[in-house]
């Protein structure tokens, strides 16, 4: 649901990259996204699998919240008291999903909210098989993303992906789940030595991360780390909040007496 296409990113990023891949209904849309990731040269397509339908955003609900944003009377009271954003967004290149526009109207200009969107367009009826053909078709690295019992972790080895992301999608799927933090050592334990394990939300500080990294993961992602640094300063908000996170992973190896991540052991970590 990126609003740039591959092709551009790729033009622009030369560090690996993976692409996000939602199981839609449309055959014909999910071949040409593996194509586009082909094309495009992505190094690794990371499934979601913890979207089979949407969460219960009741802030969305509250706000009415939808992509592109539908021109209310509240939206239109949040334009004027945030007169940069609007100009911004109302100068600005047209909003587009660009690897879905040209295969369906909600690609398009057509506001939606993220709810709907799961529950109308993905395949709600996506299995290990589905996940087990698409990652032959795209033959290379495969992630599943939103894993998050030792159960489904021992089904991706045997589907032949190479990465899980320990996830509940920011806790913004099913309400009261664990935090993938504290779900990371049964499954490290389990297949740790098969499969690479991302741990995946609620990673702010470099702490986070060499706290994750002891416990046997083998890398950190996030969305909020970089959103709110997105939301508050734009480019130099994300690099600022990147060096930041840098600066703070090697000052704390320094401090924990660590001078490479092989260092970083359970050693560290205690449980209340
Ligand atoms: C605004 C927003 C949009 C997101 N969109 C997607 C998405 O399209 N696909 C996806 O797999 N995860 C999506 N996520 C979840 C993130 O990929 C990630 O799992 C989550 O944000 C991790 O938690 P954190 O925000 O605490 O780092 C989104 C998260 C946020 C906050």
């Amino acid at each position: 649901m990126g609003t740039y296409s591959l092709k551009k990113i790729a033009e622009h990023v030369s560090t690996p990259k993976i692409f996000q891949f939602y199981f839609h209904k449309d055959r014909g849309l999910n071949n040409s996204m593996i194509e586009q990731c082909k094309e495009a040269k992505f190094d690794a397509i990371a499934l979601t699998v913890d979207t089979i339908t949407g969460g219960n955003r009741e802030r969305d609900l509250k706000t009415g919240f939808t992509s592109p944003p539908r021109l209310t009377l509240a939206s239109l009271i949040s334009f004027a008291t945030h007169p940069m954003w609007a100009f911004n967004y109302f100068t600005h290149e047209k909003f587009e999903l660009s690897q879905l526009k040209d295969y369906i109207k909600e690609g398009s200009n057509l506001a939606i909210s993220v709810g709907d969107y799961f529950s109308s367009m993905l395949d709600q009826n996506m299995n290990w098989s589905d996940a087990e053909k698409l990652r032959s078709q795209w033959g290379g690295h495969f992630c599943l993303k939103g894993v998050m019992s030792v159960d489904d972790a021992k089904k991706a080895v045997d589907i032949g992906a190479s990465a899980i992301m320990i996830s509940n999608h920011g806790g913004r799927q099913l309400d009261g789940s664990r935090a993938p933090f504290d779900q990371l050592k049964e499954i490290v334990d389990a297949v740790g030595d098969k499969i690479e394990i991302i741990c995946d939300g609620g990673i702010r500080r470099g702490t986070h991360v060499l706290k994750a990294l002891s416990l046997g993961a083998k890398a950190c992602s996030g969305g909020r780390f970089y959103l709110y640094a997105l939301a508050a300063a734009g480019q130099k908000g994300v690099e600022k909040a990147l060096n930041n996170m840098h600066t703070e992973i090697i000052r704390d190896m320094k401090l924990m007496g660590c001078k490479k991540i092989s260092d970083l052991s359970r050693n560290n970590i205690r449980f209340r």
